[in-house]
């Protein structure tokens, strides 16, 4: 199984409702929402009102990644807004134990962000809790950035640990995703693949899309 979640972040940001018309035409299965605070990550970018009209606009779900400092504090209202699942980044949850239980108990999926320089070794003591973990590969803050070949290696180490646990945890990357690398993130074990600039930069961004998922499931064949 391959998902694939294109991120509005480098879509035509006047033209939000072209975005997710480009991801529903596509077959995406999810679409990724870039929440920028401006102090976690150098970028301001969705409150929960434009996530709420995201919600709105598409029958995908929504895919929220939490780039933000104090995340417990800005969580009940992206909730709210309609997020079907959401990562906060390791790095700036204090509490990850108790925010992952909490996103829970309101039936919402809940997944961790790992820089790439943290370990996904880190992750032991809550992996039980995540439903997902998203694994960066670039330094967040803005698309378009090159993807970092050694947050394979993450993946394939956090994947075996998965497996070993038999856990039900999935592993989704973001960060430079293209046809070029999508096999490679598959065969490591990744599930969801995010991508911004390959999908909405590209002449056909509704073929890349389609390209974007043959090419991943190339990996797993
Ligand atoms: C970066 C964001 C990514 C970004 C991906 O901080 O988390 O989701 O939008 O864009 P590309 O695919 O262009 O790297
Ligand atoms: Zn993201």
């Amino acid at each position: 199984m391959i998902e694939i979640a294109p991120s509005v972040l480098a879509a035509d940001l006047a033209d939000l409702a072209g975005a997710l018309a480009v991801a529903e035409a596509g077959g995406a299965d999810w679409v990724h929402v870039d929440v920028m605070d401006g102090h976690f990550v150098p970028n301001l970018t969705f409150g929960p009102p434009v996530v709420a009209a995201l919600a709105r606009r598409t029958r995908l779900p929504l895919d929220v990644h939490l780039m933000v400092e104090y995340p417990e504090r800005l969580l009940d209202e992206y909730l709210a807004a309609g997020s079907a699942r959401v990562a906060v980044h390791y790095e700036a949850a204090r509490h990850l134990d108790r925010l992952l239980t909490a996103v829970r108990d309101r039936g919402v999926r809940a997944g961790v962000a790992l820089n790439p320089a943290t370990p996904v070794e880190t992750l032991v003591d809550v992996l039980h809790l995540c439903d997902f973990v998203l694994l960066m590969s670039v330094n967040p803050g803005f698309a378009g950035q090159a993807f970092l070949p050694h947050v394979l290696d993450k993946a394939r180490r956090l994947s075996a640990s998965i497996d070993a646990r038999k856990l039900a945890t999935t592993i989704e990357i973001d960060g430079g995703v293209s046809a070029a690398n999508a096999a490679a993130c598959a065969r490591a074990g990744v599930r969801t693949l995010v991508a911004g600039s390959s999908v909405y930069a590209a002449d056909d961004p509704v073929a890349a899309l389609r390209r974007l998922r043959e090419a991943a499931l190339e990996g797993l064949r």
